[in-house]
């Protein structure tokens, strides 16, 4: 079943446990996520960049999530994740897509707003949840590359008035974490995060989870995080799984089979962090 996603965000607010969201870039792995999913009875997002969305077709895309609600008995809620062009955004709600991220954090804060602003109107009228990001988190998610020095960490008290002044639904904060792996052992601002859940009475976002201790994930769900954004882990079982079924498989060439092991790695994963948010035997 496809439910909005500030009702799955809602209820794990108000439970105390975080929704994955899960980054997705084709029929197999959005199986491995659903399946998962679906075997520990868990709410769950599925996460499209830009990148994705030119990748599979729009009109494929939403036709799997539409076979998707009808093929998986648990809250599935699809989401465009850093999405930055207006008439994208505009045309994707169109198509029926239910829950939006804008990312226009590059930008300074008015601009921020405004832009924000712009697509939480248009998405009012057809109940499509937006979320945005103020600060800027380093790393590489897809086309969007961020240098270390251009990270900019979320001021709770900016957050305060940036939600007031957009009117979003949820906030993705930067705390520390970065898309992509860590150079070094990741460090986050924890009292930051404190700071900002006393600020602001959304829920929170945590983008760039892949890589990081589960204590420090745990940490940030008990301060506010209701939806954790997963790529790169996935994507990195994912391709082991296939490299190591090649090797010792060198002459397979069924793709039916070849990603046996792929999907199967990439299932552990989303496993654990389902495990992990808290989010099991909530769907
Ligand atoms: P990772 O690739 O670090 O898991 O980050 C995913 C993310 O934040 C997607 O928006």
């Amino acid at each position: 079943m496809i439910v909005s996603r500030s009702r799955i965000l809602v209820d794990a607010q108000s439970k105390g446990y975080a929704v994955p969201a899960f980054n997705i870039h084709n029929l197999e792995t959005l199986k491995a996520v659903l399946e998962t999913a679906r075997d520990l009875r868990s709410p769950v997002m599925i996460a499209a960049t830009p990148g994705t969305v030119r990748y599979m077709g729009k009109e494929f895309l939403i036709k799997m999530m539409e076979a998707a609600r009808k093929s998986y008995d648990i809250p599935v809620c699809f989401h465009l994740d850093h999405h930055e062009n207006l008439d994208d955004i505009k045309n994707l709600i169109h198509m029926g897509v239910p829950s939006v991220m804008i990312d226009a954090s590059h930008y300074s804060f008015d601009e921020n707003i405004r832009i924000v602003r712009e697509i939480v109107e248009y998405a009012a009228p057809f109940g499509v949840t937006v979320e945005a990001e103020l600060g800027r988190l380093s790393g590489m998610e897809d086309d969007l590359v961020v240098d270390e020095r251009d990270q900019i960490y979320t001021n709770p008290k900016q957050a305060n008035e940036f939600v007031t002044r957009t009117g979003i639904d949820s906030l993705a904060v930067a705390i520390g974490t970065a898309h992509g792996l860590y150079k070094g052992e990741p460090k986050l601002d924890i009292d930051r995060l404190s700071k900002i859940q006393q600020e602001v009475d959304i829920p929170l976002v945590l983008h760039g989870a892949s890589g990081l201790p589960d204590e420090l994930v745990r940490k940030t769900i008990e301060r506010g995080i209701c939806k954790v954004n997963v790529a790169t882990e996935l994507k990195m079982a994912f391709v082991k799984g296939l490299r190591s079924y090649l090797k010792a498989n060198p002459e397979a060439n069924d793709p039916r089979y070849y990603f046996t092991d792929a999907v199967a790695g990439m299932k552990k994963v989303v496993a654990d962090k389902i495990k992990l948010c808290g989010s099991f035997n909530r769907g």
